[in-house]
């Protein structure tokens, strides 16, 4: 099957269409690689083919195997560790002192928004069952989202090969919330019960959730454009409490996006800085 330049220009923009990433002619290899077998299980001979079947029939199973497949959830265990760190040593114990003359002590909202296959998640719910050691009498929830239903099918599942369990996991956590199993290992009850899984788009209206005191959104903005990155964090800013607060991934900045950078160690996480009177979040 052959990519010409014409099916680079015509999939590329769907893909913009489907999930905001941006492929631009260099990424036609990423494009051959990742659609061939999409194309072929969907019986197209051609790439063209297949962009006319996404593109103008109704066929939303097909879409989805596309941003299945060209979506990257490369991740890991507790990926670029300073971010846990920060989190643990100084956002949510200043959010729980906050939190502590607020009429809902015990209620915090974490949002996990590229959440891909769920090591992200299960890293922040176990940091959090390290950290309060009566979490399930607080009213804790980690909301994770990602484009991908494949990527969501895996992270809810929560089993994870002896592979990616060597990327990140720590010893002593392993053994104390997953089980073996045949082929791997599985998150346990406790750990999963913080976590609320759905698909979500970034690009797409949020639905009625939050208002948080944490998002991590770390990773993904980096496929979109510089526009729809900019618009993206502006609306991530109407989703937190007035004091939470955002991290982003390691070689990601926030500057000249309207948020104030904070430093703790060696991490950097972010606060907006004008504070609108409602966030749309709070709307809901
Ligand atoms: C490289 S992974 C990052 C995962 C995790 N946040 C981390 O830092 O390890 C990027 C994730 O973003 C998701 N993604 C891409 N476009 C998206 C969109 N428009 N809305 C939501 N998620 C998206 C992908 O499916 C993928 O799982």
């Amino acid at each position: 099957m052959h990519l010409t330049p014409e099916d680079i220009k015509v999939i590329s923009r769907l893909v913009d269409d489907l999930c905001g990433i941006v492929l631009d002619e260099s990424k036609g290899y990423l494009i051959e690689s990742r659609l061939r077998k999409v194309a072929e299980s969907s019986q197209c001979k051609t790439f063209s083919e297949l962009y006319y079947k996404a593109r103008y029939e109704n066929n939303a199973a097909l879409r989805s195997d596309i941003v299945n497949a060209i979506t990257t959830n490369e991740t890991l265990f507790f990926r670029d560790t300073s971010p846990f760190d920060v989190l643990q040593f100084k956002v949510i114990p200043d959010l729980i002192d906050a939190r502590a003359k607020s009429p809902n002590p015990r209620r915090l909202e974490f949002w996990s928004a590229a959440c891909s296959t769920g090591q992200e998640p299960y890293s922040l719910a176990m940091t959090l069952r390290e950290m309060i050691p009566d979490v399930d009498a607080w009213n804790i929830r980690i909301t994770a989202t990602d484009i991908s239903e494949a990527a969501v099918a895996q992270a809810r599942r929560g089993a994870y090969s002896d592979f990616e369990i060597q990327r990140g996991m720590k010893k002593e956590l392993l053994e104390k919330y997953f089980t073996r199993e045949a082929d791997g290992w599985s998150v346990t009850e406790k750990v999963r019960k913080l976590i609320d899984f759905r698909r979500l788009n970034l690009h797409e209206p949020f639905p009625c959730i939050g208002p948080f005191d944490v998002i991590l959104c770390r990773n993904v903005a980096i496929y979109f454009s510089a526009e729809a990155r900019k618009k993206l964090f502006e609306r991530l800013a109407q989703m937190l409490a007035p004091d939470g607060v955002l991290l982003v991934g390691a070689s990601e900045s926030l500057t000249d996006m309207g948020y104030e950078p904070l430093h703790h160690c060696r991490a950097v996480y972010y606060q907006p800085r004008k504070r609108t009177l409602q966030s749309t979040a709070a709307l809901c």
